[in-house]
């Protein structure tokens, strides 16, 4: 295809703030946080860290270096190198697709908190008499839960269809670093409360007993390569769309640190938020997936308090709702771009507002579950899947509930498997693409011995590590 019709980016702006606006969401602020809470504070983070350099900064360029390349987007572009290839590309439309399942119900209780506080402002309660446990009676309220659930999704779809992506990408100009200001803000309150060095402790000082037995350091190092992907996102082909709509003479690799580095440090201020919280208001690092919610209402309610907890609470989930929005509609994008993609190669009028309408009810419809499972607290409207499989809940630590299902399937089947896939073709097959992509127009192809190892040996390696574990949790 030609890759005039199908639109570059005006500049190297315009695609840092859509890559950057994608990756930075709720998997920095909502997924890392709890996820480092839940798997020993220190070590999580050290082997996050280490597998951002390893990995996510090798796939990234990798999967840049794929779209360029090819002109396609995640469908196409294996498929371009070779039919046999194909599959792979399959792959990165399933985990777009199953993680909207849950993103969106995580987007609705964003939404949730921040209409809350919004009238909290005005004098009324928002948050049906429950004050700081008002996470809980939410999770048992099946009608909230799935209205903000379809208004988000609603939103999101409607984004997509409209085609005022470009707008909202724009908009992250600003919202990006308003949110780094208003988390720095709570950073500094928190950090003043009494107790809150704990989680400092936790985070930052080294516990290498945690990772001494080796089950536990390959589940560790699981966890934080699931957390890798989804926070990069990476390993689902978003990055192949984008960089097939960046124009030769823009230097790849700086925009394959660039996109990382912000990721992480978003991350980052998202962890010394919340677990320093957790200590100082006595919530519990490893409660799982409500720890942003349950943790930040101490912090607004009982902490600051008054009209100062409504504001910043107000502002801080509308900056929280903004940057889920942004992510979601990359999401969604993916989804509908690879059949309008296949529809334009068989010569069709490519029907978008169609495939993404059809594409938001079938999301609607794999979010019930998880809007209604209490997130696996038991007594729900439904059954978590372990329940329903007849498999008792200390065998199935690999489907707590249903968020945690979909998630394990992505992150800890599709995305390893994929990256699997692609460091093979990369590194071992094709192994002149990435060096010529990154050589264009001039520009050096810095660490090539870095990148060459990493390629064949060092993501072949983590991903069958990653796999192992993930495949051997199924049995015992
Ligand atoms: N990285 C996003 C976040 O941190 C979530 C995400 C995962 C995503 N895969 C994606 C966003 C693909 C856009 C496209 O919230």
């Amino acid at each position: 295809m030609d890759s005039n019709k199908r639109g570059q980016w005006g500049s190297n702006l315009g695609f840092l703030l859509a890559s950057v606006g994608s990756a930075i969401g709720l998997g920095n602020l909502w997924a890392f946080p709890y996820k480092m809470g839940k798997s020993g504070g220190f070590a999580f983070l050290a082997l996050y860290l280490v597998l951002v350099v390893l990995v996510g900064i090798v796939l990234m360029l990798g999967e840049f270096a794929l779209g360029r390349h090819t002109g396609h987007g995640a469908g196409g572009a294996y498929a371009a190198l070779a039919k046999k290839y194909s599959f792979v590309g399959w792959m990165a439309v399933i985990s777009p697709f199953l993680i909207l399942g849950f993103y969106c119900v995580l987007g609705g209780m964003v939404l949730r908190y921040c209409l809350g506080f919004l009238v909290q402002i005005f004098g009324v309660d928002g948050f049906a008499g429950q004050g700081s446990s008002f996470f809980g009676w939410l999770l048992y309220s099946p009608g909230s839960m799935l209205i903000f659930l379809a208004i988000f999704l609603a939103i999101t779809m409607f984004i997509v269809m409209g085609g005022i992506k470009g707008g909202i990408e724009r908009f992250s100009k600003t919202v990006m670093p308003a949110l780094a200001v208003i988390l720095v803000v709570i950073i500094v309150f928190v950090a003043l409360q009494p107790g809150a060095i704990e989680g400092y402790k936790f985070m930052f000082l080294p516990n290498p007993e945690v990772l001494s037995t080796p089950g536990d350091f390959f589940e560790v190092l699981k966890t934080a390569s699931g957390q890798m992907f989804f926070s990069l996102s990476v390993g689902m082909g978003i990055n192949i769309t984008f960089g097939s709509y960046l124009s030769k003479d823009r230097s790849l690799q700086r925009n394959a640190v660039i996109v990382p580095v912000a990721d992480t440090v978003f991350a980052l201020l998202a962890g010394m938020m919340i677990l320093p919280a957790c200590a100082a208001f006595g919530v519990d690092y490893a409660q799982g997936p409500g720890l942003l919610f349950a943790s930040m209402q101490k912090v607004f309610l009982d902490g600051m308090g008054g009209m100062a907890g409504n504001v910043i609470g107000f502002l801080f989930y509308f900056l929280v709702f903004i940057a889920a929005v942004t992510s979601s509609i990359a999401l969604l994008e993916v989804c509908t771009a690879f059949i309008v993609d296949k529809q334009l190669d068989k010569g069709q009028e490519p029907k978008r507002r169609t495939v993404t309408g059809i594409f938001g009810i079938l999301v609607f419809l794999i979010a019930i579950p998880v809007s209604l499972d209490a997130l696996g607290s038991g007594d729900a409207a439904i059954k978590a899947p372990f329940e329903l499989m007849g498999l008792s809940e200390a065998s199935a630590m690999w489907n707590d509930c249903w968020l945690d299902f979909y998630d394990m399937i992505t992150e800890g089947l599709l995305m390893p498997i994929g990256a699997l896939f692609m460091s093979i073709i990369l590194g071992w097959l094709l192994p002149k693409l990435v060096k010529e992509e990154c050589q264009a127009s001039g520009h050096k192809f810095k660490g090539e011995t870095y990148f060459k190892v990493c390629f064949r040996i060092v993501v072949p390696a983590v991903m069958l590590l990653v796999l192992g574990t993930q495949i051997k949790s199924f049995f015992f």
